[in-house]
Formats: C-alpha cells, structure tokens, sequence
C-alpha cells in the first residue's frame, strides 16, 4: 500500500525544467517537511488526491508566452491551497493574473540586492535590504491586479510579489540557492507562516517510505547490492536488508586496493552491527596481476574498471536469479551525469559508482538515494544504525589506492601506503580535523630520499599528505592543517612506517590541480 507522505503537511514542487528545482526540495527537508516534485502536467486531481498544505512552481528555461512553455493544468492556480511561484513560477503567476512579462534582454545573473517592502509573510524577519541570487531574462513589466510589490532589486526589477492575502507568493529571484543569503527564512516563512506544513519529515520517515517502495517493486525477487566500502553503497545495503532482509544480496568486492581495514570495517559494520546478508571476495589476485608493471594512470583505471565487471559477472552468475541491482547513486551523480531530475525522473541512466558496472546484465536498477545529497545519506545512515566512524568517512575513489601509487603497484607498495594512511587518519581524529576536511589521504611517491635515522644512512620512499575542504568535489582548496599536527603525522608515519623516510604535504588548489595525484 502507498501511503501518502504529503496529507496536508508537505508541499508540491512542479518542476517547470529548473536547474535548482533538486535544492528547493533539499531546502524543503531542511525545514523537515516532506516534498514531491511533479510534472507540470500533473492533473489537478492528482494535486488534491494527495492533499498537499503547499505548492511551489520552480523556476525553468522558458518564456511564459512561447509555445513550447509547459503546458499545465490552470486550474491548479484557483485552488484553495498556498502556492509560491519561483523565477518562471513568478512570470508564470503574475502572466496568468493578467500581469505583463517582458523578455528585454538585459536580464539579472548573479548577486542582487533587494529591498523588502513589506515584512509579513513570506519576508518575515528578513532584513529590509537583502542579497539575492538572480538567474533570469524576463521579467515583469506591468503587475497583476489585486498584486503587491513585496521587493524590488537594486537594478530596479521587480523582485518579489504577493496577491492580496498572500496566498500566492512569488520570487524572481531563486531562495533555494546557498549564495540568497536569508533564503532558507524565505523558504521556511511560504512553509510555516503562508502554508501552514508540519515539520514531521524525518530521515526515520524517508527509510519508511523508502521501504514500502522497496518492498512493493520487488515483492519475493532477489536484489544484488554492490557495496564499495563507502558511506553511499553502505547505506543503500542496510537499507534494503531492512526492506527485504534477505532477498537481499550484498557483494563487496576487495580488488586489495581499499584503504587498511576498510572491507573488514564495512562487512563488520553490517554483517555483525545489522545483520545483513553480505559477503567479501577477495579479487585481489586477479587485479594486482592485471596491474603489474602499469604506470600510466588511466590505463590503471581501465584494467580496474573492466576487472570490477569481470569479478562482479562471475560473482552474480553464481548467486542464482537476480531481477534487481541496487546502486547508491546520489542526486550530484545524476546531475554530473548531465540529467535533470524532474523531467526524466524515469530514464535517469545509472552512475556507475561502484567502479563501473556491467552494461550487458539484465538488472533492472534500484537507487534508493537518487533524490538525496550526502550530507542526508549520512543522517539516514546513521538513523539506520550504522557506526558513525564509517558515516563520516571521506570519499573514495572506485579504483582506491591504485591511483595513489604513483607508478608501478606492488603487494609491498600497497601495504606501505595503508599503514602510513592508517596513521595519518587516526592523527586527524585524534586531533579532531577529520570532520573539517572533506577528503584526506596519502600517496606513495615513486621517488626515493636520502635520510639519517640513529646514525644510520637511509635511502626510502616519499609520501605526500592531501587534505582538501570542498563542496562537492569539483573545486577544492587544501586544508590549512595545523603545523602541530603535521609534525605529529610526520613524525609518527616515519619512526613506524617501513619505506618512508620523508613525508610532503600538497598545497595546491582544485583547478589547477586535480584531488587525486593521478
Ligand atoms: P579529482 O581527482 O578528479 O577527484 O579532483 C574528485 C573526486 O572524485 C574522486 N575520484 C574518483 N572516484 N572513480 C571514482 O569513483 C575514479 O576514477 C575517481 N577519480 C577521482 C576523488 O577521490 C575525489 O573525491
């Protein structure tokens, strides 16, 4: 049975094509109120079928007056329900009042500055003057009647609207975005003040939700879920464990190029911490030979890559009938990979991110996350049960340590790199850095060094130490480590760690430089 999460708590999104409309869910969430984005061609009896407390009309690429606009169904905007229009939403709403929208060319990109009007409802306790993010060509030129100005911006456009009661509320500019700096108040005030949401929306209640969902498409089948070590394809693994115990088939495949630990840390985590059915292969053999004497990087990540499908074929093909594979794909995945959610909510291909998966399997695919960004994994990870340790854990790269060898990869040279990984992790959580850096790890150097340790000449490999903060991995800046903790990581990994006598650390930024050294 589908259970309705929106009964007259959450709010609609229609997604009129934006680029954002992803984020005004996020922000919904933020508030813990439960949202659904819908195509604008959503009937209106879909609409109150699910009663809905609010509706938001996203922003989107066109012009209210072409012919390839969306079409929707008009009648939505009579109903006795809150709605909120957002760049296009706005054009759309003042349009269908009578208000006139011109396209003039000289649109706004970028900061803006508004001054607020009037402080009730939507503006409540915002700033009389306040930044804005702009991202428009129209805009409108003449208002609806029985509609007020609530804002203006400081290049003279009209900047933010509402009917008489306020009922119908609408922005030009985009609230959902970081860079409108009072734009969660704005989002928070159409949610509580205008809309009247409830903020019952919870990670307990998305593994709920995800779980009827889970259970209705795969009823008695099988479902494979590919586990990499990391936070996503963890979490999807104890989540379907909790939807269909199991029928469910987690496989993690240990190429020997995972960080110290990592695969017994994550089967642990969930084999023995939630009881799920999931077992470690050790592909290592197969890899490391297919990787000998390779030094060139993208042909490591190749072998890895088409070794990965190899193991995993040969795995699946001895599990019996498989219908479903499971994948932690998140939103940013889908939005790298070029798809805008609302329109192909159905066609979205899969982001391969455990290393690349097979093309040719005849899997129907399950991504539970899709909709989600990390920081929200990580709360459902952790509402799921799963140690905080591994919740938090940096991200990884699908061929792992095999890009932090530089040059040629050897057992010996992989085992160096763990252990002198191992301490520097340990170091940046004993020194309560770990949580302030988004990605750290260290590389194996293929240079050696002269040093003196007792009275002794030694002739050892270097190691360079990376740390970056970042948003979301496409930029990044290194971490302004503190010289104490340097110095400790140095001195610790040199007196115990066999074949490094000297460590550096990476002071370049994302561009120029990449995250990973190769
Ligand atoms: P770069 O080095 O491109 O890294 O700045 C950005 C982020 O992507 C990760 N990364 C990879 N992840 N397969 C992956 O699954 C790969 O081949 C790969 N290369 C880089 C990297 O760790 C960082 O988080």
């Amino acid at each position: 049975m589908k259970i309705n999460m929106l009964n007259e708590s959450g709010i609609i999104i229609l997604d009129f094509g934006s680029q954002y409309t992803q984020l005004i869910a996020r922000r919904i969430r933020e508030n813990n109120v439960y949202s659904e984005i819908l195509s604008p061609e959503t009937k209106i009896d879909e609409i109150l079928s699910k009663k809905p407390a609010g509706l938001i009309l996203s922003g989107g690429p066109n012009s209210v007056y072409k012919s390839d606009a969306p079409k929707f169904d008009t009648r939505i905007l009579s109903l006795d329900i809150p709605i909120m229009g957002i760049c296009y939403g706005l054009q759309l709403l003042a349009h269908k009042d009578g208000g006139r929208i011109s396209s003039s060319g000289d649109g706004e990109y970028g900061f803006a500055s508004i001054n607020i009007n009037k402080q009730s409802g939507l503006f409540s306790n915002i700033s009389s003057e306040s930044e804005v993010w702009m991202s428009h060509g129209d805009k409108i030129e003449e208002m609806p009647d029985r509609w007020q100005i609530l804002a203006t911006s400081s290049n003279g456009v009209i900047a933010a609207i509402g009917n008489e009661n306020q009922s119908r509320v609408a922005t030009q500019f985009h609230p959902e975005v970081s860079h409108t700096k009072e734009g969660k108040e704005i989002i928070s005030n159409f949610l509580f003040k205008i809309s009247n949401c409830t903020p019952n929306w919870t990670a307990g209640n998305f593994i709920n939700e995800q779980i009827n969902i889970i259970r209705e498409r795969i009823g008695k089948k099988k479902v494979l879920v590919g586990v990499s070590g990391g936070v996503d394809s963890t979490v999807v693994a104890a989540l379907l464990h909790k939807a269909v115990g199991e029928n469910s088939i987690a496989v993690l495949i240990d190429h020997g190029l995972l960080r110290k630990n990592e695969a017994i840390d994550c089967v642990d985590a969930l084999q023995k911490g939630l009881g799920v059915n999931i077992n470690s292969y050790d592909e290592s053999e197969s890899f490391l030979s297919k990787l000998n004497m390779i030094t060139d990087p993208e042909k490591k990540r190749k072998i890895i890559g088409n070794e990965f499908i190899f193991s995993f074929e040969r795995i699946a093909e001895n599990l019996g009938k498989i219908d479903f594979l499971a994948q932690g794909t998140l939103y940013p995945d889908i939005v790298e990979s070029g798809f805008s959610k609302g329109k192909s909510a159905h066609v979205i291909k899969s982001h391969h991110n455990v290393g690349g998966l097979p093309e040719n399997m005849d899997f129907e695919l399950i991504e539970p996350l899709k909709d989600l960004f990390k920081d929200e994994v990580r709360k459902v990870g952790l509402e799921l049960g799963l140690p905080k340790s591994l919740i938090q854990r940096h991200p990884f790269p699908g061929p792992g340590l095999g890009v932090r060898i530089i040059g040629e990869i050897s057992r010996s040279r992989i085992k160096i790199l763990q252990e002198a990984d191992k301490i520097y992790m340990d170091i940046l959580v004993e020194d309560n850095l770990y949580d302030e850096i988004w990605q750290a790890f260290a590389v194996l150097i293929p240079v050696q060094t002269v040093g003196v340790m007792g009275d002794q000449r030694t002739y050892e490999n270097l190691l360079g130490l990376r740390a970056v903060t970042s948003q979301d991995g496409m930029t990044a800046d290194w971490f302004r480590m503190p010289s104490d903790t340097l110095s400790k990581i140095s001195n610790r990994i040199v007196n115990n760690v066999q074949g490094i006598n000297r460590v550096v650390y990476d002071i370049t930024s994302k561009p120029p430089g990449t995250i990973e050294w190769e």
